[in-house]
């Protein structure tokens, strides 16, 4: 038999993780063996998806808040497979103010950008060769937003992870002060999280070249976080399923699953390190690299 495709995907019970995982299901040729993890650690609702006799569901725990959950689930695949081929980290929040308190403005920081990082680093060491870890980012974390000094240090190429997080800490503390958007922060903690998210993929990429380690946005979609912002114009909608804009009906199942999927198994030319998206947050396409 085939060795199947071992794959990892956060933040499955729900939204774009959810619609990955369903993707993943339907389009893969290879035997298939998928973890979907979630911070509860159960199954998610499988009711209208056909899961093929070569794919093997495995529910699994993690908090990207909680390093043991982290390493547990790094050894639980180490011991059950030969290694992972596909880690898809799309797990991650959104408190759509301004202003937050700064236990939010921390959470987000230790969730979109400190976990995931935590989350790469655990599962580098049994990465298999060539395989391929997706950060699930967003249009928020391109450095346009930013202060043109801040936007160098970012994207300085020799940028190490231990400057990266010293410029997270200059944001905290700033933000503490109430001075970050003086000093050229952008206003909220969400689009900080995921510029260093972009900066952290092009680091790992470039310590780690037998990988393929890239980030996208995946689009403005219609999730409980992307709602937040208003009513979003793609759709992660259970299969057939039917969204309107204005006062027409349209059938866009799966979209925003479409980015991530074609970083994770679809062909992107051997590259990696690079940010990928659409031109605009409403196209359904699949992705092209982007500046950061
Ligand atoms: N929707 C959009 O328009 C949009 C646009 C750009 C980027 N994105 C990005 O796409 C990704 C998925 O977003 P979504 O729209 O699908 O959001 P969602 O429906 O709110 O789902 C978020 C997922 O992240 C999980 N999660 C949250 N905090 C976690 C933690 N501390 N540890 C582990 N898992 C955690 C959630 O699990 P629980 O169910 O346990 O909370 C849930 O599965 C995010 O990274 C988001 O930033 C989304």
């Amino acid at each position: 038999m085939e060795t199947p495709i071992v794959a990892v995907v956060t933040g499955s019970n729900r939204g774009i993780g959810r619609a990955i995982c369903a993707a993943l299901l339907k389009q893969t040729s290879r035997p298939l063996i998928l973890y979907t993890v979630s911070r509860a650690g159960s199954s998610f609702d499988l009711t209208d998806l056909t899961v093929p006799p070569t794919a093997k569901i495995y529910p699994a725990q993690l908090s990207l808040t909680d390093q043991d959950s982290i390493t547990a689930l790094s050894k639980r695949i180490s011991n059950e497979q030969r290694g992972c081929d596909i880690l898809i980290n799309n797990a991650g929040i959104y408190y759509f103010q301004e202003k937050i308190p700064a236990a939010q403005r921390q959470e987000t920081l230790d969730v979109n950008y400190r976990g995931t990082l935590k989350v790469c680093q655990a599962f580098l060491p049994i990465m298999q060769k060539n395989g391929r870890i997706v950060n699930v980012s967003s249009q928020s974390g391109e450095l346009k937003y930013f202060h043109p000094r801040l936007q160098a240090q970012f994207s300085d190429p020799n940028l190490t992870l231990s400057e990266l997080d010293a410029l997270v800490n200059e944001y905290s503390d700033s933000a503490d002060q109430n001075t970050a958007m003086s000093e050229g922060w952008p206003p909220l903690a969400y689009f900080t999280s995921k510029a260093a998210l972009n900066a952290a993929t092009r680091i790992l990429a470039r310590e780690n070249p037998h990988l393929l380690i890239n980030c996208c946005c995946p689009g403005w979609v219609g999730t409980s976080l992307g709602m937040q912002a208003g009513q979003p114009p793609k759709s992660v909608g259970k299969r057939g399923s039917l969204c309107t804009r204005g006062r027409i009906t349209y059938c866009f199942p799966e979209e925003g699953a479409r980015i991530p999927l074609r970083l994770a198994v679809g062909d992107i030319g051997g590259i990696s390190g690079r940010y990928w998206a659409n031109d605009s947050v409403a196209s359904t396409g699949d992705g092209k690299v982007k500046n950061f």
